[in-house]
């Protein structure tokens, strides 16, 4: 105690802030390189947290690169970012460089939940073995969905039915369909990763839509993007837990859903879902301490799914009901089109597609127009690269930007256009390269910005 007394503590005080700036200064380090990215000036320690909403950062995002033009960087903390706004510099980075920019920013904040070098999930996957190992696995299965008794597609259009009669059970009564849209999306991933549907009023669907609600306010507030930017944070014993605990509950919920599957796997059957197909691949790896197939892995790659996949998906729905109902005309004209193509009585099936141009043009235009992930996920970079003429170093988070732009210049374009190039160039706004997947007969994402496109 002695130690610290007033004589001492003012030069300790002052070594320490010369400590802080020195060490600050060298993390903008790669701000004083040649055609390094434009941006705002970042305070000491913070960078330029402050200056970006993050709860709703797309003004600010408008703002800067209003100022700045169209590849600008931040400072998160001591960690610098480049933005890409515009399907021009997207392109570039995303696409004819993606063996550069595909890589991601490692997750610090899921290590106490198991994220490690063979447990990564697949969206937050390093770009490596184990992601292409998890990437391809999941694809297939959503491809190849003849696992179990249904495919894929029945469990989609049976799903619809029963949120459509919970649309009627409304009986014209003004309703918010966002519980209901939630509920039907959370359903069909749970068929595909264990094979059944929780009815409406499950105590566990309720549960489990909570808990993505809070994770998703976690993973998208401020605390998350602090500790982000100052992992060192997380070194503080409980402290992860203590600020995320919606993920830590979410996959409390999942480690019971996937235990559930677990006791009633018959090993002689072939698989029925996911899951079963992930046990399997774990039983053929073992032994083999490189696989990514383990129990760590598999309840991380179900929690993507359903991170993923249910709100982006029930988001996008609530965005075409309100289209709709503000365009009744295109309503009008994609009512006629299922009545001429599918009629009242069958089914709709994934094939009814080829025959409904105008349908698919409009899908296509309210995934644009809805842009429900205006900033895409992080990509990092593995290498020096140059985008649009700057300088993008090596291990940079490279968040792609290209969606609300979009919006803003050319709002819902009404009555959207017929298939074909137009109708391609709309089908630009969610992602590009490596880590978006492809439209078409295999997966699920239509958007995306193709060598080609
Ligand atoms: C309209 C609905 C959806 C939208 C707007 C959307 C959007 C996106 C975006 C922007 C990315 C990031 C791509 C990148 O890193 O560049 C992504 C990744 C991903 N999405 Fe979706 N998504 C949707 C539905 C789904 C569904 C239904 C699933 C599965 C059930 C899913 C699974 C994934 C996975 C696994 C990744 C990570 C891919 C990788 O890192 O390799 N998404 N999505």
């Amino acid at each position: 105690m002695g130690l610290l007394s007033g004589d001492t503590l003012g030069p300790l005080a002052v070594a320490v802030l010369i400590f802080l700036l020195l060490l600050d200064l060298m993390h903008r380090r790669s701000r004083w390189a040649p055609r390094y990215p434009p941006g705002p000036t970042p305070l000491p320690v913070l960078g330029n947290l402050l200056q970006v909403d993050f709860d709703d950062p797309c003004p600010s995002f408008n703002q800067l690169r209003r100022r700045f033009g169209n590849v600008f960087s931040l400072q998160q903390g001591w960690t610098p970012v480049v933005v890409l706004n515009g399907l021009a510099a997207v392109r570039e980075a995303l696409v004819h460089r993606n063996q550069e920019t595909s890589d991601r920013p490692p997750p610090a904040v899921y290590e106490h939940v198991g994220y490690g070098p063979r447990a990564e999930g697949v969206i937050l996957a390093r770009y490596g073995k184990a992601w292409r190992e998890q990437r391809r696995f999941s694809l297939s299965t959503l491809r190849n969905f003849g696992l179990g008794k249904k495919s894929l597609e029945q469990w989609v259009t049976e799903e619809a039915s029963c949120l459509c009669a919970a649309f009627a059970d409304q009986a014209g009564r003004p309703f918010s369909p966002k519980d209901l849209l939630n509920k039907a999306v959370s359903n069909v991933i749970a068929s595909l990763t264990f094979g059944f549907r929780f009815e409406y009023n499950d105590p566990r669907i309720i549960k489990l839509l909570d808990l993505m609600d809070d994770m998703l306010k976690e993973e998208s507030g401020l605390v998350r993007q602090v500790v982000e930017a100052v992992p060192m944070l997380l070194r503080i014993p409980g402290l992860a837990a203590k600020v995320f605990p919606g993920l830590k509950a979410f996959m409390a919920l999942i480690d019971e859903l996937i235990t559930e599957q677990k006791m009633t796997r018959d090993p002689t059957q072939p698989p029925r879902h996911l899951t079963d197909a992930f046990l399997d691949e774990m039983k053929e790896a073992k032994g083999n301490a490189e696989s990514s197939f383990n129990d760590e892995n598999l309840r991380l790659v179900v929690t993507d799914l359903f991170s993923a996949g249910m709100v982006t998906t029930s988001t996008t729905l609530a965005w075409a009901l309100l289209l709709m109902i503000l365009h009744p005309d295109v309503q009008r004209r994609v009512q006629q089109e299922i009545d001429e193509v599918i009629g009242k009585v069958r089914r709709p099936e994934m094939g009814d597609q080829a025959f409904m141009p105008f349908t698919v043009a409009v899908v296509h235009e309210v995934q644009r127009f809805s842009d429900i992930i205006p900033l895409g996920l992080p990509h990092m970079t593995t290498r020096d690269i140059e985008v649009q003429g700057f300088y993008v170093p090596k291990v940079l988070n490279v968040p792609a930007w290209v969606g609300v732009d979009r919006r803003a210049e050319q709002g819902w374009l009404c009555p959207p256009r017929a298939p074909g190039r137009e109708a391609r160039q709309t089908r630009t706004c969610l992602s590009a390269g490596a880590r978006a997947l492809r439209g078409g007969d295999d997966t699920h994402h239509q958007p995306v910005v193709s060598a080609e496109g």
